[in-house]
């Protein structure tokens, strides 16, 4: 691991740079300002390594870091409440509204903006850990929750992002990792030509533009959010579909198939997706054990200054987002993200590369 200086966000200590490299020319980096991912650099089909998410050039911009959530873990709770509430034990917790009368991703303080310690990492172990206190009333939710972020980078190029929770009281635990990716590079223009296969029958449709779910799940079939078989992301986004009305474009909950078992059988995750550029030549594979994956293409970007000077149009990354369904908390149709109090809670998500010019075996990090 390779400790680098980022520069001194305003008001905030000193941020770090945290650099993981595999034997076959992948590499990671990530921050302990909110714990982001800024960097993921996976080599083409011929072997010149692209920056595959979208990122911002300084620790300024990732303190500001409430609107795009370029690379970041977004907590307690990713996605959005319902009248930005929650009822736990009885009783009803307030969060702050800030989308309308909702709250998404936890709020304007959300965890993305906070400064992370660093756990010692064991010598032989190829990942960096993130730790944050949250106190019990941190966003409005109860509890004093500490939250264990690793990020490990694989000699099999897999980003593997794990989450450990545990409260003292009941509470709301749905972390998620919020990178936009762009397999043709995070300076290479829109996503549309992404091909993306969704392991999902359903998706959770929303009410109306505030994007809170109806509590149903909708068959995919014969409209545009069946990805099962896979197709251009750029496809049929702008269809005439009211849910794509809606949301401006693809930004929904897919129903992740409970049969759809990841080919790494070692850890019992799910397959949530796949995802091809056939420029590049660079594939990525979304394994998870969560219910959800939210699908964002990226409908808000509008020339979002970045890193390098790059300026992100519309739709120039896309989020695969895994986690329990949007407003879960409120809806007693979904899967539950409340965990007990001091049950520890452990969810891990795996973002796995695959092209010609990753080697194999190299010559070691
Ligand atoms: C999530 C939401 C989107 C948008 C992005 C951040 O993916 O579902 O509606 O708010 O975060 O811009």
């Amino acid at each position: 691991m390779n400790r680098t200086i980022f520069g001194a966000a305003e008001g905030a200590q000193e941020v770090s740079l945290f650099t993981l490299k595999n034997r076959n020319g992948m590499e990671i980096t990530m921050s302990d300002l909110g714990a982001v991912l800024t960097r993921v650099i996976v080599p083409d089909q011929e072997g010149h390594p692209r920056d595959v998410v979208l990122g911002y050039e300084s620790p300024e911009e990732y303190r500001k870091n409430t609107n795009t959530y370029f690379g970041s873990t977004v907590g307690r709770n990713g996605n959005r409440l319902e009248g930005a509430a929650v009822t736990l034990e009885g009783k009803v917790y307030h969060m702050t509204p800030n989308e309308g009368e909702n709250n998404l991703h936890s709020g304007p303080d959300g965890y993305q903006i906070r400064m992370w310690e660093v756990k010692e990492t064991a010598e032989d172990r190829n990942e960096v850990t993130f730790v944050l206190e949250s106190p019990d009333g941190d966003q409005g939710f109860p509890g004093n929750l500490k939250l264990e972020v690793t990020y490990a980078l694989t000699d099999e190029n897999e980003i593997r992002i794990t989450y450990k929770g545990v409260s003292d009281a009941e509470t709301v635990f749905n972390p998620t990792n919020h990178s936009y990716f762009n397999l043709g590079g995070h300076d290479s223009g829109t996503i549309l030509n992404h091909v993306l296969t969704l392991m999902a029958d359903s998706y959770t449709p929303v009410r109306d533009s505030a994007s809170i779910p109806t509590g149903e799940k909708a068959d995919v079939t014969g409209t545009p959010m069946d990805f099962r078989q896979g197709k251009a992301i750029g496809l049929d986004i702008d269809a005439d579909f009211q849910q794509l009305q809606y949301t401006g474009g693809y930004d929904h909950n897919f129903v992740i198939n409970q049969n759809s078992v990841s080919d790494d059988t070692t850890t019992g995750l799910y397959r949530a997706a796949v995802v091809v550029c056939s420029e590049s030549g660079i594939t990525m594979e979304v394994d998870t054990d969560r219910p959800g994956v939210q699908l964002y293409a990226g409908n808000f970007l509008k020339e979002e200054p970045g890193k390098g000077g790059v300026k992100y149009g519309k739709r120039c990354g896309f989020c695969l987002e895994t986690q329990y369904f949007p407003n879960a908390a409120n809806e007693p149709a979904f899967a539950s993200p409340i965990i007990k109090a001091n049950e520890p809670c452990v969810t891990e998500t795996v973002y796995r590369f695959k092209s010609q010019g990753l080697k194999q075996g190299g010559e070691g990090r």
